[in-house]
């Protein structure tokens, strides 16, 4: 059954289209600086996320494994984030705790990059034992710890109990040998959440927002039901949930910002707001479905350079520098803000973390 699901999503992810919500990202607008007293080359776009160092900010989001038939993507991902120095994560391997078979298909992306950064993911739901079998498994420098409810309840066999994860998810933070990541899988997450998050020691928090790939579609698509618009739309747009997480963040903890990230511009906007790194999941799938690893070397070079250039424009000389830069959020990412009480003007001229 998992098995097969793992390919449904696959399948849908490729077949279904981006949103019906949209991500936020036309309402954040950058601001140019003529006097940027920079070179290009003093342009660094290294980062880091949880205190794992990164050469670059974009993040192969999580995406498969668990199938002997998904063993080839994850080890073509693999070996796409080696060549290019790209951190990745791994879909959850829930699948290989529950049947130690298909550990293959998940090892596949440490055997084919030895030296890379590579994420574990698992529900909120496991013990911290499978959370630390999870992170030996493809000797990960860290774990996502995904939260799905949305995804869940529409999935005919999905799961119904979501009491008790923050006391789990904070005994896994003990216990883990490694900084756990929190994710949402495209619903977002609000500034409420990630205060509870914050409190119990989590390193970073990925926003996962609407505007990308739906999964509520993918499961209606999958349990071939019909699913209205009002359904398929819930969820936090990317950009705003970014925006609300940031508002409450500590300095030492790091926002991750994926869900519908598209452009090298969707990049610099996350990172504007205040993010530490991004992540994409189905544009990298397609692509390596559709082309071919050169292409997406090339891609993934220009789609690096291209941020490279808007830091230039905005007079950013590193990742830390862009997130103090001014930003103006506009339209109905403004209304949700200032009715949920976050000062947009502090974006635009005078930057928390400044
Ligand atoms: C085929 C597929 C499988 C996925 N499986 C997982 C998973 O196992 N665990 C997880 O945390 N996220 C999973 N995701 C969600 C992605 O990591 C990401 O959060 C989501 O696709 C939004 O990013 P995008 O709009 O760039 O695709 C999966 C995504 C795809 C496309």
């Amino acid at each position: 059954m998992r098995q097969s699901r793992k390919l449904d999503h696959l399948k849908y992810s490729l077949a279904l289209k981006d949103g019906p919500n949209g991500s936020g990202f036309s309402d954040i607008s950058l601001v140019h600086n003529c006097l940027p007293n920079l070179s290009w080359n003093d342009i660094d776009i290294s980062t880091s996320i949880a205190g794992i160092s990164l050469s670059h900010p974009l993040i192969i989001n999580a995406i498969t494994g668990g199938a002997n038939d998904v063993t080839s993507i994850n080890e073509c991902i693999a070996e796409f984030a080696s060549l290019t120095n790209t951190a990745m994560a791994i879909g959850s391997q829930y699948a290989a705790l529950e049947n130690p078979e298909v550990q293959h298909s998940y090892k596949v992306v440490r055997q084919k990059n030895p030296h890379g950064v590579i994420f574990a993911n698992l529900g909120a739901y496991v013990t911290p034992e499978q959370a630390q079998i999870a992170v030996d498994m493809i000797e990960a420098q860290g774990i996502q710890i995904h939260l799905n409810v949305a995804q869940e309840i529409m999935m005919t066999e999905g799961d119904r109990d979501f009491t008790g994860y923050l006391a789990n998810i904070a005994s896994i933070v003990d216990k883990v040998n490694v900084p756990v990541i929190i994710k949402e899988v495209g619903c977002g997450i609000a500034r409420e959440q990630a205060i509870l998050l914050s409190d119990i020691g989590v390193k970073a928090i990925d926003v996962g927002g609407t505007g990308g790939t739906n999964f509520l579609a993918i499961e209606a698509a999958r349990s071939q039901l019909e699913a209205n618009l009002e359904t398929l739309s819930w969820g936090i747009p990317t950009a705003i949930s970014a925006a609300e997480i940031i508002s409450v963040l500590p300095n030492h903890i790091d926002m991750m910002v994926s869900g519908g990230i598209r452009t090298s511009l969707d990049v610099v906007k996350s990172l504007a707001l205040g993010g530490a790194a991004t992540g994409m999941a189905t544009p990298i799938v397609r692509m390596l479905y559709e082309k071919d690893i050169d292409y997406a070397v090339s891609w993934l070079q220009q789609f690096l350079h291209e941020i490279q250039r808007y830091m230039l424009l905005l007079g950013a000389d590193n990742i830390r520098q862009l997130g103090k830069t001014p930003l103006i959020i506009s339209g109905y990412s403004k209304d949700w803000l200032m009715a949920r009480g976050i000062d947009v003007t502090k974006y635009a001229i005078n930057r928390k973390h400044g």
